[in-house]
């Protein structure tokens, strides 16, 4: 065995996969095939169910499902309305791994998930709460730095690697994810204790990808300081944060913000429903640029890493290099 898949044993009979790279949910990407896709060459790959409502969720299980001969994994949105009636889809179709994603699970969650017998895996953006996230019993845990692509916590993936991996990484799989276009990376945090990690924007352009070829050109051309966060403009409303290549939609969401925190003001909606609106901005935004190419207007959600991104190529390719990559720094 190389010392590579050394590193990766435990990530790999955690996912039932060849190399512990999980490929992080993408809204609208990370379909029936790009997941296939991922699994079938070895990694592990994840439906984006975050704004899906249930019917479609299952109709996208089934149909991954004929095309994967390989596990794979459905993540979640947390404060998604109907998360546990998307929690019972999963069950139906015996869905072996849920990602939660978007804040802590709500009670409950957990416990529905883990009656099926799939394994639970969950974002910890901070120490103190991926150790509550452990004492509830999650199955892994997921450290996503602000390098990344789309919603971002406030911290940087080296600094959360190095607060969290020593504390935890014996107690559970941790992956590790935000910013990582090179094995060379990958190598280095598998060294820090992480089982694994996660990636995005490096998936982008992949053949198998179905975003448009406009959204794939905005990649290879970007490079890492075009993917920006977005600002928030209003206190009172807490925006996640949200990186992608700046455009005119990025001004959008400004205008965006102010709509929203108007609507607060006149009492026409909670924080609650607030935040919502905001997210469904964000999901509509994402779908107008990768599913209609609309790359001047929609969001052009992209992690820093993807000045890294120089060409379309077979995503088993993309892995390869990865891995060739890895085991290169570990020689
Ligand atoms: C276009 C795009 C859409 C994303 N959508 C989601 C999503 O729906 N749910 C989610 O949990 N993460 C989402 N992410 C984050 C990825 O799952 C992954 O954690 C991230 O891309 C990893 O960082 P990297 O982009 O630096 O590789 C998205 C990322 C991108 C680039």
């Amino acid at each position: 065995m190389s010392s590579l898949q050394a590193l990766m044993a435990r990530g790999n009979a955690f996912f039932g996969s060849d190399v512990a790279i999980m490929a992080g949910a993408m809204s609208w990407i990370s379909e029936r095939h790009l997941v296939s896709a991922m699994s079938n060459a070895g990694g592990f790959g994840v439906i984006a169910g975050g704004a899906m409502p249930p019917a479609i969720l299952d109709a996208e299980i089934k149909a991954t499902q004929a095309m994967a001969t390989r596990p794979f994994g459905v993540n979640l949105i947390t404060m998604h309305p109907q998360l546990f009636e998307l929690i019972q889809v999963c069950a139906a179709n015996n869905v072996t791994h849920v990602v939660l994603a978007g804040g802590l699970p709500p009670a409950g969650a957990l416990e529905a998930i883990k009656a099926f017998g799939a394994k639970v895996i969950c974002f910890a953006p901070a120490l103190a709460l991926a150790k509550k996230l452990i004492r509830s019993g999650v199955d892994a845990l997921v450290i996503e730095g602000m390098e990344a692509g789309g919603h971002i916590g406030p911290v940087s993936t080296s600094v959360l690697a190095q607060e969290i991996l020593p504390e935890v990484a014996d107690q559970l799989p941790v992956f590790v994810a935000g910013g990582i276009g090179r094995g060379e990376m990958i190598a280095s945090y598998l060294k820090q204790g992480a089982a694994g990690v996660q990636i995005g924007t490096r998936l982008v352009c992949a053949t198998e990808c179905i975003a448009h070829p406009a959204f794939k050109k905005a990649f290879i051309r970007g490079s890492a300081r075009d993917a920006v966060a977005s600002v928030q403009i209003d206190p009172r409303l807490p925006v996640i944060p949200v990186r992608a290549l700046k455009n005119a939609g990025t001004e959008e969401f400004t205008r965006k913000q102010v709509e929203v925190a108007a609507m607060l003001d006149r009492g026409e909606v909670d924080m609650m429903a607030a935040q919502l609106e905001i997210e469904h901005f964000w999901a509509g935004a994402l779908r107008r640029a990768v599913i209609d190419g609309d790359v001047e207007n929609g969001s052009l959600m992209a992690g820093q890493s993807v000045g890294m991104v120089k060409a379309e190529e077979p995503l088993a390719e993309i892995l390869a290099t990865l891995v060739r990559e890895a085991e290169a720094a570990l020689a």
